[in-house]
């Protein structure tokens, strides 16, 4: 089996059975602030795109670049898809001209042609990346890999019971907002970013404990900041607060827990892998050095990307969106159907929009108890964001449905909370369409140990709907014994439980209790 590092969580993995591109990302992501490094443009991505099977393991724009899926990937090759409850992985990538998908099932080995086998484990909360996230698992001629990329799940023991795993490759460094963006005083931000960082690895060398491959490839990160305004982000300050610790950060950190089987792979090198061998080659003559001179290689990459991310900027102004009434008209539906998000956040979200100067033009306030959008009075809020107003116009002109997998990991905004994090406002902005509203609703409702049970039409039945959790008290008809629900209109046997739309997807339902006869009077 041989592997090619391509950049960041991407990889090529060529077996005598067919070849697997994964994650293929070159574009800036999240309003032109992440960056793959070290850079991969310059691979040759015709010849790389020319493969059998395409896998993309999550919507998250550091895994899925668009117009570079589109202009470089062949679209004879077979999409190896994680089994999402939402089909927008698959939709988006039909848009890009695909035509050829796997569908696989959560946690189960499909054997393909030539007899590579590959499974995909499927993360479904609506805190796993934009609602998913995956892990890839490929076994050919008794070589065994596991691209865990940024996939969180609670333990790899689906993976260890298939067999002892030569090459796992898994994120090691950060990809979030926290803690640079929160209004603290340095001395706390480095504090918290230290724990951060430290967390990070901790869950990591968890991970390969857990697996104990027989080579580990830190992978997924550091994404590095190009833009003047993020440049303080990349990890070259010397700052132990930084939260984007590189590969040779890594491969240190590793060496103090005993880890020796650590591979770095660059843009570009190739590890020949064998059951008992990893030989790995790189496009430069010394490793260590190209680390060394990390702050030289990023500052040509960005002398390169300089006019990428003006045109990008210059996309950005809509002066002609009303922002308060964009926002009202895409939140305050969503306000009034959330019940388990809305109660989680707790209180009001207030947005500082400022200009490009940095003065504050307008502040939004997403009210959550009130369950509306409205100008801000001078009221005490949950969270504030401060960021670009010309931000917020273009995610309402390209009518983004995830302000988490836009703005937020832009990290072009600065906050400060109350209280602890809530993971409630995050999930809520990235569930900005009815789908995923409903979805995150029905998952958070399915955890509480009561999951309620409602009476319609003679029937007890389990309140959201097995498809995609839509509340049935909204979306349910009870006509005699069929019950449709009309988010996607599956139909379900209430007197079986039966779903008649689609195999599996059973309802708990029963007949409702007969009333109790009343005494005579
Ligand atoms: S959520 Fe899709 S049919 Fe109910």
């Amino acid at each position: 089996m041989r592997i090619t590092g391509t950049g960041h969580a991407s990889m090529r993995i060529d077996t005598a059975a067919g070849s697997i591109l994964c994650d293929p990302w070159v574009n800036p992501a999240y309003f032109a602030s992440w960056f793959p490094f070290p850079d991969n443009s310059q691979l040759d991505w015709e010849t790389l795109g020319d493969v059998d099977y395409l896998y993309v393991s999550h919507l998250h724009r550091d895994h899925f670049d668009a117009a570079h899926l589109k202009r470089y990937v062949s679209k004879k090759a077979t999409v190896l898809l994680p089994e999402y409850p939402t089909s927008q992985l698959e939709d988006e990538l039909r848009d890009l001209g695909f035509t050829r998908f796997f569908k696989t099932v959560s946690d189960e080995v499909h054997e393909l042609d030539g007899g590579l086998k590959v499974m995909i484990q499927a993360l479904i909360s609506p805190t796993d990346g934009p609602i998913g996230d995956s892990s890839l698992w490929v076994e050919h001629d008794g070589v065994r890999v596991l691209n865990q990329n940024d996939a969180r799940p609670t333990d790899l023991m689906r993976f260890t019971e298939l067999g002892h795993v030569h090459a796992h490759m898994l994120q090691f460094s950060g990809a979030i907002w926290y803690p640079m963006v929160y209004e603290l005083p340095q001395s706390a931000k480095t504090a918290f970013g230290k724990q951060k960082r430290e967390r990070q690895f901790d869950r990591t060398w968890r991970y390969i404990d857990d697996l104990k491959a027989s080579w580990v490839f830190p992978i997924a990160g550091p994404p590095c900041f190009l833009d003047d305004e993020l440049w303080q982000f990349n990890d070259i300050f010397g700052d132990e607060g930084n939260i984007f610790p590189d590969q040779s950060e890594f491969v240190k950190e590793y060496a103090k827990v005993g880890g020796t089987n650590g591979v770095v792979l660059l843009p570009g090198s190739v590890s020949a892998l064998t059951a008992d061998s990893c030989e790995t080659t790189h496009p430069v003559a010394d490793l260590d050095e190209f680390f060394a001179n990390k702050e030289e290689h990023l500052k040509a990459y960005q002398e390169r990307q300089r006019v990428v991310i003006e045109a990008e900027k210059a996309s950005w102004s809509h002066p002609e969106i009303d922002v308060l009434a964009g926002m009202k008209a895409r939140i305050e539906p969503l306000l009034d159907e959330s019940v388990r998000l809305a109660q989680g956040v707790g209180g009001p979200v207030r947005f500082d929009l400022t200009s490009p100067e940095g003065d504050v033009i307008e502040s939004i306030l997403v009210d959550f108890p009130g369950k509306e959008v409205r100008i801000a009075a001078d009221e005490k809020v949950r969270y504030r964001f401060r960021t670009e107003r010309r931000l917020i116009e273009h995610l309402l002109f390209i009518d983004e449905g995830d302000w988490v997998n836009s703005l937020f990991l832009s990290c072009r905004f600065s906050a400060a909370r109350i209280g602890q994090y809530n993971e409630f406002v995050y999930a809520f902005f990235k569930c900005l369409s009815e789908e995923r509203l409903q979805y995150a609703e029905g998952w958070y409702e399915s955890q509480r140990p009561d999951a309620e049970d409602i009476t319609v039409g003679g029937f007890s039945f389990q309140r959201r709907c097995p498809h995609l959790k839509a509340d049935l008290t909204r979306f349910g008809i009870v006509e005699g014994n069929q019950l449709t629900c009309q988010l996607h209109g599956w139909k379900w046997n209430l007197e079986t439980g039966r779903c008649l739309t689609s195999v599996g997807h059973e309802i708990r339902s029963e007949r409702a209790a007969e009333p109790a006869p009343q005494p005579a009077a």
